[in-house]
């Protein structure tokens, strides 16, 4: 199976990123199977239902979230009718929507995508790492899916190691969202499972994780909010990986990183140009 993980898409410039660039690679990839991290992607602050359509009908097949999950009230009712949107499976009990879904790839497969959040750096929240166990044992890799991505949304690159050695030969990949700055550490782990600590964001990279810069060094400066945070706007680089899986067993074979548009050098899998 042929997956493409989009990292946090930030904003009209992310959005626009996605629209331009993810149809495309769908079709010259061939791919299977699109996650796109959608929690920055209303103004850099949480997700609206037009926003949602938008990423769907670009080609993504599951949407994730995070931290901002909810900063769009109103993705505390359409989540309830958004059976591609997936928030972090270790929210409190009671919150609005799903933590997990069994997606149908675009090749009729079944892909469990789960998004979990951290708990370094973070607000508090309960234990992501038996909660990732607990829906992966309910739906487990060959018998129950045929791929099993877990995007962990954390600042911390310890604990989303942490994630991907405790994943490790039980799902297909394990990728860390949040920080917005692509790491260099895509690999397959022993046990099978794809892993990288953050797929980066989709983004304007002239900014402050996505942010103009001003607001923040001003803060950084002076310790003092002057403004708003609002979205850099200029043209943004799709950032994420590209993973490759063996159909007999689920686990991946190759990995690589994409970076397309924008300020970031160009990386694109070389495994899937022909
Ligand atoms: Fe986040």
């Amino acid at each position: 199976m042929r997956i493409l993980f989009v990292g946090d898409v930030v904003g009209r410039t992310g959005r626009t990123a996605v629209s331009d660039h993810l149809p495309g690679m769908v079709k010259d990839w061939s791919l299977d199977l699109v996650i796109v991290n959608g929690e920055n992607s209303a103004g850099g602050f949480g997700i609206t239902e037009s926003i949602y359509q938008e990423l769907v009908d670009a080609g993504a097949d599951a949407i994730t979230l995070g931290n901002h999950a909810w900063n769009q009230k109103e993705a505390l009712v359409f989540i309830d009718r958004a059976p591609r949107l997936i928030r972090p499976v270790n929210f409190p009990r009671h919150s609005p929507g799903r933590g997990s879904a069994l997606i149908e790839t675009k090749n009729g497969k079944r892909a469990l995508v789960i998004n979990a959040i951290g708990r370094v750096f973070m607000e508090p929240s309960n234990d992501p790492f038996s909660a990732v166990e607990r829906e992966v044992e309910a739906c487990p890799l060959r018998e129950a899916a045929d791929a099993i991505v877990v995007d962990f949304h954390g600042e911390a690159t310890s604990e989303k190691q942490g994630m991907g050695f405790f994943c490790d030969g039980r799902v297909s990949l394990v990728v860390g969202t949040h920080t917005h700055v692509p790491t260099a550490d895509h690999q397959v782990l022993p046990g099978g499972t794809a892993y990288i600590s953050d797929a980066g964001m989709t983004g304007d990279y002239d900014s402050v994780i996505g942010m103009q810069k001003e607001e923040p060094l001003q803060r950084f400066l002076t310790g003092i909010p002057s403004g708003r945070f609002e979205p850099a706007s200029g043209p943004a680089t799709l950032s994420g990986v590209a993973v490759e899986t063996d159909d007999a067993t689920g686990l991946a074979v190759k990995i690589a990183p994409v970076r397309v548009g924008g300020r970031l050098a160009p990386a694109a899998p070389a495994f899937w140009l022909s």
